[in-house]
């Protein structure tokens, strides 16, 4: 299947999901954005240092939310996604909340962004974040574009789902309730998924059902921003994630899910990768 396939599966899907992730009571409600006391969560936050003053790059910035948290705590943000319903109620949010100053958003795919972006590169922060990667087939084609958007001395802070954690899968859940093997770490296939659920709201059943995912290892990721000449600075391995990524997670406060007894293995990760000065 062509690489034109995916992206356009993958981008009704998502231009599908906006509307259901607007409404109200998702885990993405914006009261709080809208009444100024939203604030971006502990493992981003603790990566990305402080926002303040700093030009970033929010790449796979959905409908902005997050783009706009950063913006309301001082950052000057640029947007990008690939789903133009997403960055379309990511601008009439900026409007509402009076931040088309701080925080512009632009549809394009994040390996296009130097075409949609073509001033210099220059950003102190390039920001990526929770459900990201395994939308992308090519790690070190994204490395590139990070690397290409950073100046020296600023760093990408990246806060994801383990790819440990994605080898298992409620679609072959074993008789304890846990989620049984689906993926092979190192398998390095498209995975071709049909699913109507969404994350975000379990009532909603979507009609754009078709995906292309990609489990990337670690290596990969790692290895990927390395060739593109950036340098590791932080490394973190979490027992927490944000959402409720298998049923037998229970909250742990903040917005945060843990497995419910031990921390059988890491459920996301977080690192800051530099490009050096
Ligand atoms: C799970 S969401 C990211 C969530 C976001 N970090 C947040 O916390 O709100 C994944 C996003 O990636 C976008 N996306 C997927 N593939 C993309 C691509 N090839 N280029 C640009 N955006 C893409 C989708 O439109 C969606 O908004």
């Amino acid at each position: 299947m062509s690489e034109a396939e995916w992206r356009r599966l993958n981008r009704a899907n998502w231009d599908e999901r906006v509307a259901v992730h607007l409404k109200p009571g998702t885990r993405y409600d914006q009261a709080r954005l809208r009444d100024g006391t939203a604030r971006i969560g502990a493992i981003t936050g603790a990566i990305l240092g402080s926002v303040a003053g700093q030009k970033i790059l929010h790449l796979q910035c959905h409908f902005g939310m997050d783009s706009l948290i950063l913006a309301q705590h001082g950052a000057t943000v640029t947007g990008i996604d690939f789903s133009a319903p997403a960055i379309q109620a990511a601008r009439g949010l900026a409007s509402e909340l009076g931040l088309e100053t701080q925080a512009r958003f632009l549809v394009s795919d994040v390996y296009e962004t130097a075409s949609a972006l073509p001033e210099p590169s220059g950003f102190d922060r390039v920001f990526v974040s929770w459900g990201a990667l395994c939308w992308l087939p090519d790690m070190a084609g994204w490395a590139r574009v990070v690397a290409h958007f950073l100046k020296p001395g600023g760093w990408l802070a990246l806060a994801e789902a383990h790819p440990a954690a994605y080898v298992f899968d409620d679609a072959a859940k074993t008789a304890d309730g846990r989620p049984g093997w689906y993926a092979p770490y190192l398998g390095r296939q498209t995975m071709v998924e049909d699913h109507a659920e969404d994350y975000a709201d379990p009532s909603a059943r979507l009609t754009n059902t078709h995906t292309h995912e990609w489990l990337h290892p670690l290596s990969d990721i790692i290895g990927g921003l390395l060739a593109a000449g950036l340098r590791l600075d932080a490394f973190h391995e979490h027992e927490i994630v944000p959402w409720k990524m298998f049923d037998c997670l229970v909250p742990d406060g903040d917005g945060f899910f843990r497995w419910p007894d031990k921390p059988w293995l890491p459920l996301a990760y977080s690192l800051r990768a530099v490009k050096p000065g």
